[in-house]
């Protein structure tokens, strides 16, 4: 009679710290699903439609797109493939590396805050230091292809530039909707008192960008590379050139300010102050990439050189070094001092 007493306890026992045993387990994998989930709410990933476009609705099954603004959109938005190193055709090698023009201006030239294309065609002719003259739209794509895509002109009655150009106005007129804020370039950051330093900008690349760019720069290819990038390399041989506009620092820190990272950030709702912004565009142009020949032929007039453009000569007796990581400060103050000329790049 005991015995078998001793064995119902024995069994019940048993029965009870399974029991607590599961609920643990259970409770275990609930809190730690909870605290991934927690994890993605920090990233706190944006309202994707306001990236991710939807460029098969808007533009590839489009039926009031015409075939010269699809030839556009594809140049602009797969330009490796269609003008650059992975054309079929050698002699329609345009562009260098195999960025897109979209990477930089994002969702295909809609993108407020990224250097947005819509409405720009009523800004040209404008005039541009770069070149001491008034520049047209075909030579300010081409400024972009020689520098930014680090390649060669195109011929500005070709049927490429028409293409291209076809395409701006289209989304000018259709797709007006899409700038929220039609800002002029970027929106302009707060310029630091302080030089970049690239250790503060190595752990800001650490945190918030090696994840897609990449641990040395190189980005991520798609699968099929014919697609050009999943995410865009940010230095090294298959990026722009040192002659690029993404190349001065504070131009860079406007753009990483108001766009990076990606699917994290816009203008409206920046992930990073001025100032991180500002300390990782000084980390990511200090690595090796492309040279641009025959630079000390911009801007004929010196004075109207940026003062972060990082290659001389200049005007003024500012080290190699200042100019490229700043303090700028000092610099845009002996501008306004001796030329009376307000800087803001
Ligand atoms: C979630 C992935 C992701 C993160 C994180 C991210 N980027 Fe990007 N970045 C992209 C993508 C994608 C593009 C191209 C956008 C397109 O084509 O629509 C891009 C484009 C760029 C470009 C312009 C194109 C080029 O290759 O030069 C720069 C510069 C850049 N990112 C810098 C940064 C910096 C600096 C950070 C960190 C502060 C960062 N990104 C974080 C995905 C990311
Ligand atoms: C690596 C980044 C990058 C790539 C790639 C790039 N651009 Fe640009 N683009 C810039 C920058 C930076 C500016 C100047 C933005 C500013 O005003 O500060 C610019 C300006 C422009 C402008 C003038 C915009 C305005 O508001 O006046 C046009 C037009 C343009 N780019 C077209 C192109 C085309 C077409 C391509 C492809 C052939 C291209 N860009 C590729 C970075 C890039």
């Amino acid at each position: 009679m005991e015995g078998i007493f001793k064995q119902l306890v024995r069994r019940l026992t048993f029965l009870f710290l399974s029991l607590v045993g599961t609920i643990i387990l259970i409770a275990i994998i609930l809190i730690t699903y909870k605290e991934e989930e927690e994890k993605m709410d920090q990233i706190d990933v944006l309202d994707e439609t306001i990236l991710e476009w939807d460029a098969e609705k808007l533009i590839i099954n489009n039926p009031k797109v015409t075939d010269i603004v699809m030839n556009g959109y594809y140049l602009v938005a797969e330009s490796s493939k269609f003008m650059g190193p992975l054309a079929k055709d050698p002699s329609k090698r345009y562009s260098g590396n195999n960025l897109s023009c979209t990477n930089c201006h994002l969702n295909g030239g809609t993108l407020s805050g990224s250097a947005s294309w819509i409405d720009i065609l009523d800004r040209f002719p404008q005039f541009r230091g770069r070149e001491n003259k008034i520049g047209t739209i075909e030579e300010r794509i081409n400024g972009c292809m020689e520098r930014s895509m680090n390649g060669i002109k195109l011929d500005e009655t070709s049927g490429q530039m028409k293409a291209i150009i076809a395409y701006i106005d289209w989304i000018s007129k259709e797709l007006n909707d899409l700038n929220s804020k039609n800002f002029k370039g970027y929106p302009a950051i707060k310029i630091p008192e302080v030089a970049v330093d690239l250790k503060i900008g190595s752990k800001i690349y650490e945190r918030e960008c090696l994840l897609c760019h990449a641990k040395n720069g190189e980005g991520i290819r798609y699968e099929n590379f014919e697609k050009g990038y999943l995410y865009p390399p940010l230095w090294g041989d298959d990026s722009y050139n040192d002659g690029a506009g993404m190349h001065r620092v504070i131009t860079a820190a406007a753009f990483i300010k108001n766009n990076m990272p990606y699917l994290q950030a816009t203008w409206e709702k920046p992930k990073l102050t001025d100032e991180e912004a500002f300390h990782v565009a000084g980390y990511i142009n200090s690595f090796q990439r492309p040279e641009k020949l025959n630079k000390t032929a911009d801007f004929p007039d010196k004075k109207l050189k940026p003062v972060s453009t990082p290659y001389g000569p200049w005007s003024d007796n500012f080290s190699p070094k200042q100019h490229k990581y700043g303090p700028f400060p000092p610099i845009i103050s002996y501008y306004k001092k001796e030329f009376g000329l307000t800087k803001t790049k």
